[in-house]
């Protein structure tokens, strides 16, 4: 093989990754679980070619900015050399999402860009082995590797070969929807990578938030199990805002959220309060997620519509995890 095209859905956490225990081999303070979003989804293209003299990356076709194509090149330095090979790549990454809306799109595009590099260089990977590489990329990339609800272990190995990810539930596991409200557009101000850094180092609540992810892990692996709505939902907001309180405590404080945000927020606990089973989380990002039952989209949908600020709805649910689209 020497070229190949994989695709790769987003995915959001309900308990979140944020604050790494080796920043160079991506490795995680604690472990974290993901819905892998159906049709929020990354095509990374790879193809090897002797006589090229460097990488050439391309987003949706148009030369990549030089710090996001070398992030990228590096990861395809770690296939070379698992392949043994020195051949140059042409490497194009499209996303179907709005990248500018600021959803987080690294997970996708490392776990497509995974899948699409160790084919074209003809190395056989195991699910494990290509949700390691993944991770290598971006950490939450490890968990688009798999579909549905997916658990990253955090793993005590220093070479990071027991952090990886696995399988909770499959996609049609459970009928649940997720909304995402789109309350900004442009990059965030301060990426995930950045974020999680500052506030591991600078807040004096990392250390809590650390100690309490077990029990928000187990009572979220044990509400997916059970389909427990409202297990999953609590927990993963309690979660999020957790996070977030590290993030607002570090020096200087993270304050990803706008006022749009937080009448999202607030719309959420209204709805629930009205009988409507919708839970929020939100990433290093103004963004939100709803999950909800999936009966109930259209018009959970439609009420994150009608709050002042929202520019945008996405509909998503449970998604497959990456693919093999070509090879040759
Ligand atoms: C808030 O996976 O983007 O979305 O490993 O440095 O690439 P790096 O970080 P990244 O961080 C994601 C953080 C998060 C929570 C989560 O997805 O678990």
């Amino acid at each position: 093989m020497t070229s190949a095209i994989a695709c790769a859905n987003a995915n959001v956490a309900l308990a979140k990754y944020w604050g790494k225990r080796d920043e160079a081999l991506n490795l995680p303070a604690t472990g974290s679980i993901s819905v892998t979003l159906a049709g929020l989804e990354t095509v990374a293209r790879v193809a090897f070619i002797p006589d090229l003299p460097t990488d050439l990356v391309t987003f949706a076709g148009e030369l990549a900015p030089p710090g996001e194509a070398g992030r990228l090149s590096r990861f395809v330095d770690l296939v070379r050399g698992q392949a043994r090979t020195r051949a140059r790549a042409t490497v194009d990454i499209r996303s179907n999402f709005p990248v500018a809306a600021g959803l987080a799109s690294s997970a996708s595009t490392y776990a497509a860009l995974a899948r699409a590099a160790t084919a074209a260089a003809g190395l056989p990977v195991s699910d494990t082995e290509l949700s390691i590489l993944a991770r290598r990329g971006s950490g939450s990339a490890c968990r688009s590797i798999f579909g549905g609800f997916v658990e990253w272990l955090r793993g005590t190995a220093a070479d990071g070969s027991d952090s990886y990810a696995v399988p909770v539930a499959p996609a049609d596991h459970w009928n649940v929807a997720v909304a995402v409200a789109v309350t900004a557009r442009g990059p965030k101000a301060v990426g995930s990578r950045e974020g999680m850094a500052r506030a591991a180092e600078l807040s004096r609540y990392y250390p809590a938030w650390v100690a309490s992810q077990p029990a928000d892990l187990d009572a979220i692996r044990q509400g997916i199990r059970d389909r427990d709505l409202a297990l999953v939902g609590t927990t993963a907001e309690q979660n999020c805002l957790a996070m977030h309180a590290v993030a607002l405590t570090a020096q200087p404080p993270l304050l990803y959220w706008n006022a749009a945000t937080l009448a999202v927020m607030h719309r959420v606990r209204a709805l629930r309060e009205d009988g409507v089973d919708a839970y929020f989380t939100i990433d290093a990002g103004p963004q939100v997620k709803v999950l909800c039952p999936r009966p109930q989209r259209d018009a959970v949908a439609a009420a994150l519509r009608a709050v002042e600020g929202v520019v945008d709805v996405l509909l998503s649910g449970p998604g497959e995890g990456v693919h093999l689209m070509e090879a040759t």
